[in-house]
């Protein structure tokens, strides 16, 4: 008999190379491997050196005898990504580099040279990468797509058409306030200026619009979608992506996820940080000397960047509010030589009485620690579900992308805290960091804590979070052939 027959399923995942995606990506890996499955995780060079050196996965991977890392042949221009515009060009290079290497590495893994584990009987492809879905057709191997943004995002994506044929697209007028009518259950509350921030452009035509556009028109002809979200989270959306996308997978938030099922398994690690920076944990040590609930975290994310100016009116307004604050400045995410600038005495003077620095913080025990009382976020999706874990009310400056709509989601819809998109002043950061963290902090807090219970509930056995990802590893093994 095949000894092969024997064996589990074997999941090839493919993300995006960037912080945020491999980061969620990731843990679903760690995820499907402690379901028992073969995972075989598909990245760049740089970011798989970045990962053994920073994150430590070699060491915490080792104990999944069915998990492997495989690398891209070459690296890629872009590296790893620290701005908008180096995104795109990594994601065409991605393009040209990845498919032929993908379908070789099909065909292979086919003719069943590795005796330790099956050919790929699945491959979970980040939902930007439609490059994969032709390849997997050809080769006749089933592909779902996992998109790291919200549900809000993934459908307000989905709606371009629809707005483009409602004359709502481009954006016409100045009136950014004004609402938009054709995103499907977003009525009465999405105005313009909470768009997806690729909606910002006169020309339909260019092409990080058509990108965005085309790959998610591309959703639906793979066999399933899987969201880093849970249903109490986002229900309405949620119904409406089912109309398109009828087989979803709703199974987040990720991160915490995997600590429950790594809980339930009795395994023990002390971190399952993705991340590819190398983490200054300096500041677990300070936040330990600060009182309960009393220090805002404020960190922009793994792309967005500022301008001198900016940096100079956000630090104002921190120091100004009186707050303790907590700042993540990564080293390339003030550009030009500006951004070495000092600040004045008292400036410098409050920063040292009530701020501390660093260039990348353990984010995840960050907003974990009891110190913590409030996050200024670009909303980024992986940021804003580790505050919603933890109960972190959240002020929020999204820079692009899905950012835009995820800060909307959490001011009006969510009430998890304030939304200051396209405002960037002392004063306008003074007022919001005092009502987060004083005037509206126990309202905040209450929907925050609210909300921390629902996504804790999603994940404990019997919640949508933890009978879904069941109902993924079911629907996986039911791929074998
Ligand atoms: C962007 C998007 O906005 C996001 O929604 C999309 O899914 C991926 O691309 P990014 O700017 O990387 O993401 O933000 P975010 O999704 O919040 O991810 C950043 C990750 O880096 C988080 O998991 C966060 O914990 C981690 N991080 C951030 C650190 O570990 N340390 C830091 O100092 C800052």
């Amino acid at each position: 008999m095949d000894h092969k027959a024997e064996l589990p399923p074997h999941v090839l995942i493919f993300p995006f190379p960037a912080q945020g995606h491999v980061n969620a990506m990731l843990k679903l890996a760690e995820l499907l491997c402690l379901g028992g499955l073969h995972v075989t995780f598909l990245i760049t060079p740089g970011i798989h050196r970045r990962l053994l050196l920073h994150a430590n996965v070699q060491s915490r991977f080792e104990t999944y005898t069915g998990f492997r890392f495989e690398s891209l042949p070459e690296e890629l221009p872009g590296g790893n990504p620290h701005s908008a515009d180096r995104l795109m060009q990594l994601y065409y290079a991605l393009n040209i580099a990845a498919k032929p290497f993908l379908r070789r590495f099909l065909v292979s893994s086919r003719l069943g040279d590795d005796s330790r584990r099956r050919p790929v009987t699945c491959i979970i492809a980040d939902g930007i990468l439609s490059l994969a879905l032709e390849i997997a057709q050809d080769v006749g191997t089933p592909i779902i797509f996992f998109r790291t943004i919200s549900a809000c995002a993934f459908w307000s994506y989905f709606c371009i058409p629809e707005l483009i044929k409602a004359g709502e697209l481009p954006l016409n007028g100045d009136d950014m306030d004004a609402l938009v009518a054709n995103v499907r259950g977003m009525e009465g509350f999405l105005r313009r200026r909470d768009l997806p921030s690729f909606c910002r452009i006169a020309d339909l035509g260019g092409h990080d619009f058509q990108m965005v556009l085309n790959e998610t028109q591309q959703t639906p002809r793979a066999q399933g979608l899987i969201l880093n979200t849970f249903e109490d989270l986002e229900a309405p959306i949620l119904s409406q992506i089912r109309t398109a996308c009828p087989k979803l997978y709703t199974i987040g938030p990720l991160h915490s996820h995997l600590k429950a099922r790594l809980r339930e398994k009795r395994k023990l690690q002390s971190t399952s940080s993705n991340s590819l920076l190398q983490e200054d944990r300096s500041c677990l040590r300070w936040l330990d000397e600060q009182p309960p609930k009393s220090v805002i975290y404020v960190s922009f994310g793994s792309i967005a960047i500022m301008t001198p100016d900016q940096r100079m009116e956000f630090w104002h307004g921190l120091v100004n509010s009186g707050k303790r604050f907590l700042w993540v400045i990564r080293p390339d995410s003030v550009p030009g030589k500006d951004g070495e600038q000092h600040g004045s005495t008292e400036l410098e003077k409050g920063t040292k009485e009530r701020g501390y620095m660093v260039g990348w913080a353990p984010q995840e025990e960050v907003l974990a620690h009891p110190a913590i009382g409030g996050f200024l976020t670009h909303s980024g999706w992986n940021s804003t579900l580790e505050s919603i874990v933890e109960g972190v009310p959240m002020i929020c400056w999204p820079y692009f992308a899905d950012q835009q709509i995820n800060s909307r989601f959490v001011g009006e819809v969510w009430k998890l805290g304030e939304d200051m998109k396209d405002t960037c002043d002392r004063v306008t950061v003074e007022k919001m960091v005092n009502e987060l963290m004083d005037v509206k902090k126990d309202h905040f807090t209450k929907s925050a804590d609210e909300m921390a219970n629902l996504a804790a509930k999603s994940l404990s056995e019997g919640g949508s979070s933890y009978s879904n990802l069941d109902r993924l590893i079911q629907d996986i093994t039911l791929m074998v052939v």
